[in-house]
């Protein structure tokens, strides 16, 4: 993505984001590069083949992704373009919560605020959040809240995630490299490691 804001477009954000729901970047990117390659467009997607598609997919796993994502190409496409704000993102198919916040921050610097499972467990740590997931999760996003900036805030979204996926992982996280460790409550009191707490299923 590019860095300073609103460049990226926003086809390729949507499709890299479903892309990487439940599957890692490395496996999604060779996928990635196929299908931006075979259908560089949201427009081309939408005129797609569908069996092509399916076989396209084959290996990310979650077939119904697949399908929701023909069927968000299509409404996308027949609306000239993906919409730019989340409410308008998020009248689409299978674009929810995460989704929509993710495109209108990455793709036009909107001030939205990206949680994921990354975010939620940099959160949970930063402010030594001890109630188990998932109740805490209203909480976690009142506070993700606070911190998203009014300055580059798809940079700030991207940054929090890759720290999450990166330095903040679940287990042994980095702490020692990790650009916010004089910020981290969780830290200070020796719990990084432990937190976010969730009910056991
Ligand atoms: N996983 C899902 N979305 C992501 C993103 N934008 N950056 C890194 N990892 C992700």
């Amino acid at each position: 993505m590019p860095p300073g804001g609103g460049q990226a477009d926003p086809y390729r954000v949507w499709l890299s984001e479903v892309m990487l729901q439940q599957t890692t970047v490395a496996a999604v990117r060779a996928y990635f590069e196929r299908f931006t390659a075979l259908w560089p467009t949201v427009q081309d997607l939408a005129a797609a083949d569908d069996a092509q598609v399916m076989a396209e997919w084959a290996g990310l796993g979650y077939y119904a992704r697949a399908r929701n994502l023909l069927a968000c190409a299509r409404a996308a496409a027949a609306m000239g373009g993906f919409p730019t704000t989340r409410d308008g993102l998020r009248a689409l198919p299978g674009i929810g919560s995460y989704t929509s916040a993710a495109i209108a921050a990455i793709a036009h610097d909107a001030p939205e605020t990206v949680v994921d499972g990354n975010v939620e467990r940099v959160v949970a740590r930063l402010f030594a959040v001890e109630t188990p997931l998932p109740a805490a999760k209203p909480d976690l996003v009142a506070l993700a809240e606070t911190l998203t900036p009014a300055t580059r805030p798809g940079d700030y979204a991207q940054a929090m995630m890759d720290l999450g996926a990166t330095i903040c992982t679940p287990r042994n996280p980095a702490c020692g490299i990790c650009p916010l460790i004089h910020d981290c409550d969780a830290r200070a009191a020796g719990i990084a490691a432990s937190l976010p707490r969730k009910v056991p299923k």
